[in-house]
């Protein structure tokens, strides 16, 4: 006697409330399954257009201090740090603007007007003006942004950020 396959209301009740359940599952699953791991996929954008305010604020000849801090996510884990720039502002209302982080061991330098220089606290090194090395263990002028890097609009000042 051959048996042939057959189901009955039961099972097919729960075949169709099984597959029904998987459905609603995902439905519901997958969204809040990538809405948790998506941080841990994600980088923020680590460069941007930094504004330095207006270029009137910086008087013409003296290099002066922008302090400005970024943000950095990754996955879960978000950092805050500090950055600044001299921006040396000229007679023609073009700019150098120059790190403030010494390239021997990254100590903040300081403008010293008495003696026109940049001075490092840490080992002394001296730097003129325009960033050179004159004096002191550093290995290369301060790192200064390129001219396209540095941009004036409407008379406000950006430079162009990238985190390292
Ligand atoms: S860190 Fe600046 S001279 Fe050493």
């Amino acid at each position: 006697m051959s048996q042939t396959p057959h189901m009955g209301r039961r099972e097919f009740v729960q075949l169709v409330t099984g597959f029904v359940g998987a459905v609603m599952g995902a439905v519901i699953g997958l969204p809040a399954i990538g809405y948790l791991i998506s941080p841990a996929t994600k980088r923020r954008q680590s460069e941007a257009w930094i504004p330095l305010g207006p270029l009137e604020n910086y008087p013409v000849g003296v290099p002066t201090l922008f302090n400005f801090t970024r943000s950095k996510v990754n996955g879960w884990e978000k950092t805050v740090n500090s950055y600044g720039v001299f921006v040396v502002r000229h007679p023609d209302d073009s700019v150098t603007v120059l790190s403030n982080v010494c390239t021997h061991l990254a100590c903040r330098v300081n403008w010293v007007p008495e003696n026109q220089w940049f001075l490092c606290p840490c080992h002394d090194a001296q730097f003129g003006l325009d960033g050179q090395v004159l004096g002191g263990p550093p290995p290369r002028p301060l790192d200064s942004y390129t001219q396209d890097a540095v941009k004036i609009e409407d008379g406000n000042l950006f430079i162009f950020f990238k985190e390292a």
